[in-house]
């Protein structure tokens, strides 16, 4: 028999899971085939930009796998890491144990498990816009909704808690918190941190606490947020994606509030990740090795993060119709221009690509509305690379504007 010619069907799911991040890339193919080379300023990765990963944690890795580690670990994790976790949690101020926490690929994993574990179709999320686009895509594939509450750019990106309230249904269950934030690079204070908490206590809602960006605040390593209530109902995240400069190896993890209340659903992420059966193997050795070894490197990035973080406010301010509120933390900031009606921010940043072929994402990826103009840029190129590139921007924008 001849086989059908008629295309496979898809998923319905699919047709809602939008990762603008990775999708613009298709735009930046285009354009480099027509000979313009394209600067990419779209992922947060400092691999490409010439950050390195430390040695004793690429020994660590090698070591793991000459040592014969190259099996399936247990789904939750090898013990010393999670004790290396639990530990370090507890000396940053959030008391956890090793029993509590779960080795996962990544950040990525660790939310997309919880998202599972507790989210039911059509539940609500409170995700803050602009937002790190995964909750979105992770609630799509579920087919839970996302529900948005403003960051507000005019006090550097903090939550705003009335419109917070606001949104809260009865079916709401979990809220998140990116805090140091992507894209915004805002911190916030323990003050903000507490009314979120209040908030989640009074509503019964758990708190996703993704603190992928915890050490890299300029002025020094930012304490968890469940430190300033260990018996709140909070799951927090990180993995040595960014503060360890290894996006590539997937090592990240979660520790789940002590709180009995929090019990099942601990439960409920370990029965999900026994399916996947465990996160990379030999990088969970890393994990052992970052969290209870020489991090001095981190003194190194944080000062190469904040030069970068003020060439970068300075420039973009300094471009006419373009506004950008100074970040505090990680390596993203979230610019404004200023566009005439009719026009968005996609319209922006594609004509930016074509023109110039600066690659960065349109606010609207990160839940930002169109018109508003919002962009976001990853500035871990060299600074004197930086400095051309907004160069180039400013030209850019001052011709776009003018049109
Ligand atoms: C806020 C935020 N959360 C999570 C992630 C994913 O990190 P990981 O590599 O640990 O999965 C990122 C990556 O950019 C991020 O910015």
């Amino acid at each position: 028999m001849m086989p059908s010619a008629t295309t496979f069907p898809t998923a319905h799911r699919v047709d809602g899971f939008t990762y603008a991040i990775r999708n613009i890339v298709a735009e930046a193919k285009k354009v480099e085939a027509t000979g313009t080379p394209v600067t990419y300023l779209n992922i947060g990765d400092p691999i490409p930009f010439g950050f390195v990963t430390p040695p004793a944690l690429v020994e660590a890795v090698a070591k793991a796998m000459r040592d014969g580690h190259n099996g399936y670990t247990a789904s939750v994790g090898i013990v010393e890491a999670r004790e290396a976790v639990a530990h370090e949690f507890s000396s940053r101020g959030l008391p956890t144990t090793a029993d509590r926490v779960v080795l996962t690929s990544g950040t990525s994993e660790g939310i997309e498990l919880a998202i599972g574990a507790m989210v039911n179709e059509g539940d609500e999320v409170l995700v803050p816009t602009p937002t790190y686009p995964l909750y979105t895509a992770v609630l799509a594939k579920v087919g839970a909704r996302a529900v948005y509450y403003r960051t507000d750019p005019s006090r550097g990106w903090q939550p705003d808690l009335d419109h917070l309230r606001s949104v809260i249904t009865a079916r709401t269950r979990v809220l998140v918190s990116i805090d140091p934030n992507n894209p915004t690079g805002a911190i916030y204070p323990d003050e903000t941190r507490r009314a979120l908490i209040d908030i989640a206590e009074r509503h019964h809602i758990v708190i996703l606490a993704d603190e992928v960006y915890g050490d890299l605040g300029y002025d020094g390593a930012v304490a968890p947020m469940g430190g300033l209530a260990p018996d709140a109902p909070i799951i927090s995240f990180s993995s040595l994606s960014k503060a360890y400069v290894a996006p590539g190896w997937r090592a990240g993890w979660l520790a789940v509030g002590r709180s009995p209340r929090m019990d099942g659903v601990l439960a409920a992420i370990k029965k999900l990740a026994d399916g996947r059966l465990c996160s990379p193997g030999p990088m969970q050795y890393a994990i052992t090795a970052a969290l209870t070894g020489d991090r001095s490197h981190q003194i190194g990035l944080r000062a190469a993060l904040r030069e970068r973080a003020e060439v970068t406010t300075e420039k973009l301010n300094a471009i006419p119709g373009m506004s950008c509120v100074a970040p505090r933390a990680a390596f993203y900031a979230m610019p404004k221009v200023d566009l005439p009606p009719g026009v968005t921010d996609q319209d922006y940043v594609l004509a930016l690509l074509r023109a110039t072929g600066i690659l960065c994402v349109y606010g609207s990826g990160f839940g930002t509305a169109p018109q508003d103009g919002y962009f976001r840029v990853v500035f871990l190129a060299p600074p004197s690379d930086l400095v051309g590139i907004y160069e180039r921007m400013g030209a850019f924008t001052r011709s776009f504007l003018s049109r």
